[in-house]
């Protein structure tokens, strides 16, 4: 069977990876180079307890895909040689104000009642463990099982090993679905086409401006973060931290990636004045050392937002489509679970976790 993917970023590739073997011709079919959008542009953090909010199907889905990463990357590394980084650092939300410490002791709270690894910490004992926190710390959360890859990296290795699986990959820009006696038969392409019988959509932030997939673009928006590279000639930090919308992760090499803007600005790159204020703002603020890093480098990526936050996870509109998108903040975290879910698919297996709250046509069809 010929199965043809739509997008080359980190859910695209990691799909390819899976269903690459026998039976399945596999097809990656990319306009630019592999990763180059947001999956490149993520600072890498694997860390579902620092972003949830409250338990649901989004922290059951990250929980389940952090559990999967260790074995994942091992796998990947073995099949292209290429180490990705991957950090077992630890992750600590930040508290400034006694309100923020309050939220944080609620959220410690329930994560234990869930059966989750979290401490709540006064900021002496937070910055026992971490020297280089703000002396305004009023209070942290500790998550010890949140953890980071280097998303470079890891698309790094994943083309490689899709490539040493057998994985094609293609150049090309869609124009729309190709489409026999109701059915998704492929893409017509610019100067082409490219016939399959399962077209699987993974275009992120794009995937809604591709006719026929059943995802308007008033449900999937690219959201734009901003991003600065830090480096000090040694680690300033061992664990990602995060307050607000700021977070640091800390690489073991001195370089930090300091995160984020949300903004909701359209298919728009540009790294703004506004944007970067806030976000070395945030990243001086949790860790003062950090005024007098270099900066490397600066950047932003458009993720795939979607109005409820879950990404858009099964069966397109017609037969012959699936769809693996709208993953938003947490497309690197996310991968492994993905292509675990988009392989039961394809091969016609009972997907492990209920696709159901993931529909993508629960937009269209409420
Ligand atoms: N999860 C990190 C980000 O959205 O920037």
């Amino acid at each position: 069977m010929r199965v043809l993917i739509v997008g080359g970023g980190v859910m695209g590739t990691a799909i390819g990876c899976e269903l690459a073997g026998p039976g399945l011709e596999v097809t990656v079919l990319e306009r630019s180079i592999p990763g180059a959008e947001a999956s490149t542009a993520a600072a890498g953090m694997l860390a579902p307890q620092l972003e949830a909010q409250a338990p649901g199907p989004m922290l059951e889905l990250s929980m389940r895909s952090r559990g999967l990463y260790p074995a994942w990357v091992k796998a990947l590394t073995a099949d292209s040689g290429v180490e990705v980084g991957y950090l077992e650092s630890g992750a600590l939300q930040l508290a400034f104000t006694e309100a923020q410490a309050h939220e944080l002791e609620a959220t410690v709270a329930w994560q234990q009642a869930a059966g989750l690894r979290a401490s709540f910490l006064v900021g002496d004992e937070a910055r026992a463990l971490e020297p280089n926190l703000s002396t305004e710390l009023v209070a942290a959360a500790l998550f010890p099982d949140d953890h980071q890859v280097d998303p470079r990296r890891l698309m790094q290795a994943l083309t490689g090993a899709a490539a040493r699986r057998g994985v094609r990959f293609h150049s090309g820009a869609v124009r729309g679905l190709l489409e026999t006696q109701g059915a998704v038969t492929g893409v017509a392409l610019e100067g082409g086409a490219l016939t399959a019988e399962l077209t699987i959509i993974a275009a992120g932030a794009w995937s809604s401006l591709l006719p026929g997939v059943g995802v308007d673009a008033a449900h999937l928006k690219p959201a734009r973060g901003q991003m600065v590279e830090l480096s000090l000639p040694a680690p300033p930090l061992k664990h990602v931290l995060k307050s607000g919308l700021g977070y640091v992760v800390p690489r073991a090499d001195g370089h930090c990636i300091c995160g984020t803007t949300v903004e909701l600005v359209g298919f728009d790159k540009r790294v703004t004045a506004e944007g970067l204020a806030s976000v070395l703002g945030a990243a001086t603020r949790l860790c003062p050392a950090l005024e007098d890093a270099t900066v490397v480098s600066t950047w932003a990526g458009l993720r795939p937002w979607t109005e409820d936050g879950l990404p858009l996870l099964g069966r397109g509109p017609k037969p012959g489509l699936l769809v693996a998108s709208g993953h938003y903040r947490n497309g690197i975290l996310l991968a492994p679970i993905t292509a675990r879910l988009l392989g039961q698919l394809v091969r016609g297996d009972r997907p492990t976790v209920d696709l159901t709250p993931f529909s993508p046509g629960r937009f269209t069809s409420r």
